[in-house]
């Protein structure tokens, strides 16, 4: 029987943009057990000498982050930055009131800097403007950034700073659109409060990049006036607006679930839309680009986390075990970023360590990959250089909330330097495998390297801490004749088509 087909060109000529790397960037929020239990635990036979854990170290590096983002999220709306430097004696112990445990500030901004440099990442810091505002900004701008001589700068070297960590990229509080934000805001309240913050961080740093917050989600009644009241007043002070979506399959629908990518791409360019209205409204030269600094599957934590008793110490909150399907659609989403990369520069998966994150640990015990951490993995490694528009052509199937659903999802990069050029696509057919014919011939003298698959009878199979039922090989199916890449992807499966130069 002959498999249906699907069609892509990839053109070395057909060019998106040069990929910014920080779209491979994740998040880490001092929420459960990121912090404390994930990339902290003095007491676990891996720890290093500052507490840190080397097994969850070799994991971050494996999927090569290169910025995270810190310290919330939600947290940060009540965060008070100088209970977490200093002698760790005094730091004190807080009521964390986002998610209602307790915060024993043993890891603060000086540490975390000191983590993410172990794991090569930069630092993408958010200030609180939920109880906080202009004041504390500039003070932890100049704790951070400035290099000596006034008064938290030289406290940064009391701390044992010597050097200035230069942190280059600062959001501007955190969903402050949303109800459940401590210190909540109207568009036009939080438009003010950050313009001015923005003013002043720049005036202690003018080399830094600033984030502006948009809307929580796409489904926000206040989406998109809240974004272009935001940026209204922001626009000239800020280079880039966050974006944050979460998806879920609460009704078990997985044709649907796997369709919601394209909900996110269409969150996206109706985001650009806003930005570019700004822009044309001031008669502005500059363009906004975007943070999609939260993004992934959250919803299987939801019931269990209703059962934990507030203010305990790092309670295992927000743990979602992903399946097999989540791992199809964190690739949508990846690919989704690929296409939209002449106006997406950074994006975050929410979150990186046991907060609906690729690595999960153990207190005391393993650490160990997620389902989705696969194709977190596949894209950093693979999606670096620029991306291409793959002109593209495939069946198609409505699902309850979308119509004309291409049953093929892809994306493709080219790596000049590496002289390579990788292909993503996810099948989204439930019974079928499906044929990829992808016109190459612009790449003369290329051959297939690797089909890399990840494919499982079960979509609901689940890694554990001593079990990868979901795990990659790389047996897929792929020749290349005449210029043309001929594919099969198997039913619900993940694909990367890597294509080298022939040596
Ligand atoms: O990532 C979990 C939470 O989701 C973050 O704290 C918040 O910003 C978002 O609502």
């Amino acid at each position: 029987m002959s498999l249906q087909k699907a069609k892509i060109i990839v053109d070395k000529d057909f060019r998106v943009s040069e990929i910014d790397e920080r779209i491979y960037g994740s998040f880490i929020e001092h929420l459960g057990r990121a912090v404390y239990g994930g990339v902290y635990e003095p007491d676990h036979p891996e720890a290093d000498e500052h507490g840190f854990r080397k097994d969850v170290i070799e994991l971050v590096k494996e999927l090569n982050v290169p910025i995270v983002r810190y310290p919330g999220g939600n947290m940060v709306s009540a965060y008070n930055w100088e209970d977490g430097v200093g002698p760790k004696e005094d730091r004190p112990r807080r009521l964390e009131l986002a998610w209602r445990t307790i915060e024993t500030n043993e890891v603060g901004t000086n540490e975390f800097v000191d983590w993410a440099k172990l794991v090569n990442s930069q630092v993408m810091m958010a200030v609180n403007l939920g109880t906080r505002g202009i004041d504390e900004a500039r003070n932890l701008i100049e704790y951070c950034n400035h290099p000596g001589g006034t008064y938290y700068s030289d406290l940064r070297r009391k701390h044992g700073y010597e050097k200035p960590h230069n942190i280059k990229t600062w959001c501007l509080g955190n969903e402050m659109d949303g109800p459940w934000q401590v210190g909540h805001k109207t568009a036009e309240e939080y438009g003010r409060l950050a313009l001015e913050t923005a003013k002043v961080m720049r005036l202690v740093d003018p080399t830094i990049e600033l984030v502006t917050c948009g809307s929580s989600s796409a489904e926000m009644a206040t989406f998109p006036q809240y974004d272009a009241t935001a940026l209204e007043h922001t626009y000239d002070a800020v280079d880039y607006i966050s974006l944050h979506q979460y998806y879920g399959n609460r009704s078990n629908d997985t044709a649907n679930y796997l369709a919601k990518s394209m909900d996110m791409e269409n969150f996206i360019k109706t985001v650009i839309s806003t930005c570019d209205y700004i822009k044309a409204k001031k008669r502005s030269k500059k363009t906004i680009n975007l943070s999609f600094d939260e993004w992934n599957v959250w919803y299987h934590s939801n019931q269990q986390d209703r059962k934990i008793e507030p203010w305990s110490i790092a309670p295992p909150q927000l743990e979602d075990v992903y399946n097999f399907e989540d791992a199809l659609l964190v690739g949508s989403m990846l690919m989704t970023f690929l296409r939209n990369s002449d106006r997406v520069k950074i994006a975050c998966m929410a979150q990186l360590v046991n907060v609906i994150a690729p690595i999960m640990t153990e207190n005391g015990g393993k650490a160990w990959k997620q389902t989705i951490f696969y194709p977190y993995a596949h894209v950093s490694a693979y999606g670096r250089g620029v991306a291409l528009h793959t002109v593209s052509s495939s069946p198609k199937y409505d699902s309850k909330d979308f119509t004309d659903v291409p049953y093929i999802d892809s994306a493709a990069v080219y790596n000049e330097e590496k002289e390579e050029v990788t292909i993503f696509a996810v099948n989204r057919h439930l019974e079928e495998a499906l044929e990829l014919n992808a016109d190459v011939r612009s790449f003369e003298g290329y051959e297939i390297v690797e089909h890399i698959v990840l494919e499982n009878d079960d979509l609901k199979a689940v890694n554990t801490a001593t079990e990868q039922n979901v795990q990659p090989h790389s047996n897929g199916v792929s020749t290349l004749r005449d210029g043309v890449v001929e594919a099969k992807l198997s039913k619900a499966s993940w694909n990367v088509i890597r294509l080298g130069k022939r040596k």
